[in-house]
């Protein structure tokens, strides 16, 4: 140690300055830090090394395995999953700058739930002037098989597959199939081996009477290794003789709302100067193909579409109906030899996303690349929007949709039933065991896409729309002693008024068009979206009440949190259905690859044996002799995902400064720690380097702090701002302190500079 008088170097320290940052702080308030560890909690900390993944990062529809509802096992995933899964990474880049995972998600959404090329073989085979073969749907599960009818003239043409392959190249379809086996529990594999997960499967087939309980899974690569003579194919059509082919269907809302939330990644990203272009342009390219969502069934022209052979096939786009129907299909011969489309005539409200016409239509990150694909959508969006106004009841909700198609064979349907566009309304679109439309999440997925519109592009009819609508979701949403009473199941009553689009700004109107709330309760996942709806058309109108009330809901949701996430006991009593029969035509027999025998008569659970493996089999089981419904806890990916996105929103947009009880502590977007004299001086703590953060500069400014310590942005990248070493251990292990300020050095060795204060050497601080 240097005597003081010794002191040999004379230096100065010079300071530089620290330019203000353009992105934002990362968010560190209440609201954040919830939808934060619900991230770490679902993904395992970004490793998705969770109980809500598999090891091949499929995110499982629940964390339990069973679990029958749409999915009939929770280990099933869905592309409604996939598109919630990308939801949860793009708030989580907001809020932590780490967007990483939106191309992660993306990445496995397309691996998993779009088809590659060796599973969708023969597309250019197909032949757009003639894209499929018509068979009727039946009201009744026994009208199945459904009669092929092998007859010219009925089916329009497919007036986008040839401006797909030019724009991309190849004939496949960029689409996700609706549902894959993520365990491989059935058995089925991929391409018929029996043994690869996920396995791309599919259940539904047989109209609106078939629910969940009566489907028959099967294998979408139908090699005819398992079910009958004919694999399964002789379940679904008649057919002169049966070829061994592939088909897939899409659920366009969830391509939809995949691609909003991949707008909302993008949008966020690009804030905080991180470039998510790639994801945007697959999210570009799902939407160009997402438009066969827009298409009648059978190509056959919109509007009084009345008798499939009299009803005219469609040619050119006579036959889009501009609308996001309930699903389109494709499929082909295992040899590559022919291949088929189909749209749907059937639309839900539920189902629509003007927001995703918006974006693919007005955005240019999200540019469909095909000739007509922008102005498709931009077309979609108006029709949305009407639709949205056509069928809002007085009462502010919204009731169920329109169909080209009555009855799904182009049957005439009674005389009062209004129209839009010439489609008839359905209260109950698609499927009716249970209505489709008496589900309060119908409400929320819809609107939450129409006010986010509104938010983004300032809209005005969908702000007309939202406004009405919001006004009912306050009359019937209360938070009462932390619990949170909602309208869980609608009543349907009445038709809307005949649609002209010169109706949009009437009011008073659909006078005899009547939704009621027929019971009340607390549904975690579809509040979230019904109060993220709220949200956006609050936050835009300056609506206090609102934002207040969606606030409130998502504190109360914090009375419901458990280890896994939030979740309520349910108890099920429609799990009697594991015992109820599902429909086999008799002399129709078959083994699956579970192994069970497939014959009239079969119940649920004969079909599904190894349910009676699961863990929670034993309390159905007690049910079904005589006991009390099982109660289960389920954690829903998509409804986790809803209340993650909700409080994350809260937090982004700053909407707890509206008075919230949990938002009382930082800001989340300003810079509350930006005056001088709050500067930090020093090194940074490793727990920030640790994570592959550099240092900054001397006296940076704060501008957020978490847990490892306080940082600071320059350049656009986040780093440590101080709190580390402030000047060298060498120097104070040795029993000295650190200097207050820079100042001269007086003295330099192997330790480090050395400074005088007080009459004694102190360590000079490492940033000076
Ligand atoms: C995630 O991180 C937290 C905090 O560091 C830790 O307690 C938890 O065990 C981690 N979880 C996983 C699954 O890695
Ligand atoms: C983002 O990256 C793409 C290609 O990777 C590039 O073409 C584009 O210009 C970038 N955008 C911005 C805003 O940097
Ligand atoms: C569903 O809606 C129909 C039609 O209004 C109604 O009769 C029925 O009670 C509703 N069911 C439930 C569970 O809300
Ligand atoms: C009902 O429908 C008409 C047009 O069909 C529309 O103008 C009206 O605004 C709708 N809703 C209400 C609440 O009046
Ligand atoms: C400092 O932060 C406040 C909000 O906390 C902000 O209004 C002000 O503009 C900031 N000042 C500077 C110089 O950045
Ligand atoms: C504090 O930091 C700000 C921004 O980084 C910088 O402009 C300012 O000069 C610093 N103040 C001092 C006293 O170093
Ligand atoms: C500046 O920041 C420091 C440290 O955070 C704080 O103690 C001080 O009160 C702030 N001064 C002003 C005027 O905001």
């Amino acid at each position: 140690m240097p005597s003081i008088r010794t002191a040999l170097t004379l230096l100065s320290a010079s300071a530089a300055v620290i330019a203000a940052p353009a992105m934002k702080k990362r968010a560190n308030d209440v609201y954040a830090q919830r939808a934060i560890e619900h991230y770490n909690i679902m993904t395992g900390n970004g490793s998705y090394n969770s109980e809500y993944f598999s090891p091949e990062n499929v995110p499982y529809h629940s964390v339990e395995t069973l679990m029958v509802e749409a999915p009939d096992h929770g280990h099933e995933s869905v592309s409604e999953t996939y598109s919630f899964w990308i939801w949860l990474e793009a708030v989580n880049g907001k809020l932590t700058g780490d967007y990483s995972g939106v191309e992660t998600a993306w990445s496995y959404l397309e691996k998993h739930m779009i088809p590659d090329s060796k599973n969708q073989p023969g597309n250019s085979k197909y032949n757009p002037s003639s894209p499929a073969t018509y068979a009727a749907e039946h009201d009744d599960i026994d009208g199945y098989p459904s009669e092929l009818i092998f007859q010219n003239g009925i089916v329009g043409e497919d007036p986008i597959a040839k401006e797909l392959s030019q724009a991309y190249g190849n004939w496949d379809i960029y689409a996700m199939h609706w549902i894959i086996d993520g365990d491989n529990w059935y058995g089925y594999g991929q391409q018929g081996d029996g043994k690869s997960k996920p396995s791309f499967i599919n259940t539904f087939q047989r109209g609106p009477s078939e629910s969940t309980w009566k489907t028959v899974p099967h294998p979408c690569w139908e090699a005819m290794k398992w079910g009958g003579r004919n694999g399964f194919l002789d379940l679904f059509t008649v057919d002169n003789s049966y070829a061994k082919q592939w088909r897939y269907t899409a659920a366009p809302d969830a391509d939809a709302r995949a691609i909003q939330a991949a707008y909302f990644a993008w949008l966020w990203a690009d804030e905080d100067g991180v470039n998510l272009s790639s994801v945007a342009s697959n999210a570009a390219k799902l939407g160009d193909y997402l438009r066969y969502a827009q298409y009648d069934k059978y190509f056959k022209k919109i509007g009084n579409c009345v008798g499939y052979q009299q009803c005219s096939a469609g040619s050119g786009k006579n036959s889009a109906h501009y609308l996001i129907s309930w699903y389109f299909a494709w499929g082909g011969g295992l040899q590559g030899d022919w291949a088929w489309r189909i749209g749907s005539s059937h639309t839900h409200t539920g189902y629509q996303s003007p927001l995703a016409a918006w974006i693919l239509s007005t955005q240019s990150a999200f540019k469909p690349k095909s000739a007509t694909g922008a102005k498709d959508w931009a077309t979609s969006m108006e029709r949305q929007l009407e639709l949205f106004r056509w069928l809002q009841t007085p009462e502010g909700c919204i009731a169920g949709g329109a169909t080209n198609s009555w009855q799904g064979s182009y049957a005439k349907p009674s005389s009062e039933i209004t129209t839009f566009y010439g489609m008839w309304y359905d209260w109950q679109p698609v499927y009716h065991d249970p209505p489709s439309n008496n589900w309060t999440g119908m409400q929320g997925w819809g609107m939450e896409r129409v006010c986010s519109l509104y938010y983004l592009s300032g809209d005005e009819r969908a702000g007309l729309v939202c406004q009405n609508w919001a006004k009912w979701v306050k009359e019937t949403t209360r938070v009462s002693n932390g619990e949170v009473i909602h309208a869980t199941n609608l009543g349907w009553d009445g038709n809307p008024d005949e649609w002209k689009s010169s109706n949009f700004k009437k009011s008073n109107l659909n006078a005899s068009l009547h939704g009621t709330v027929t019971s009340e309760g607390c549904d975690l996942g579809s509040i979230a979206s019904i109060v993220k709806a709220l949200m956006w058309v609050s936050m835009k109108d300056g609506d206090d009440e609102g934002i207040q009330l969606a606030v409130d809901v998502m504190d109360a949701i914090e009375n419901y949190k458990d280890d896994l996430g939030y979740a309520i006991t349910e108890a099920r009593a429609d799990y009697d259905k594991f015992g109820g029969e599902v429909y086999v035509p008799s002399g129709w027999t078959g083994k699956n690859a579970q192994g069970a025998n497939i014959k009239s008569g079969v119940t649920f659970i004969d079909i599904r044996p190894k349910y009676k493996e699961d863990p929670d089999w034993a309390q159905v089981e007690d049910f079904l002799n005589g006991g009390n419904p099982p109660e289960f806890t389920y954690h829903r990916f998509w409804g986790q995902t809803e209340i993650m996105v909700a409080n994350g929103i809260i937090s982004i947009y700053g909407l707890d400064s509206y008075g919230g009880k949990g938002g009382n502590n930082n800001n989340h977007n300003n810079n509350n720690n930006n005056n001088s004299s709050g500067n930090k001086t020093g090194t940074c703590p490793t727990s920030i380097t640790r994570q592959g953060y550099k240092c900054c500069s001397k006296n940076c400014q704060v501008v957020y702090t978490d847990a490892d310590g306080d940082w600071g942005v320059e350049n656009g990248n986040w780093c440590g701002c101080g709190g580390g070493e402030i000047c060298p251990s060498a120097i104070t292990n040795q029993g000295y302190k650190c200097c207050s300020t820079c100042g001269t050095v007086w003295y330099q060795d192997a330790d480090g500079d050395w400074g005088v204060e007080n009459g004694d050497w102190c360590g000079m601080p490492l940033d000076c």
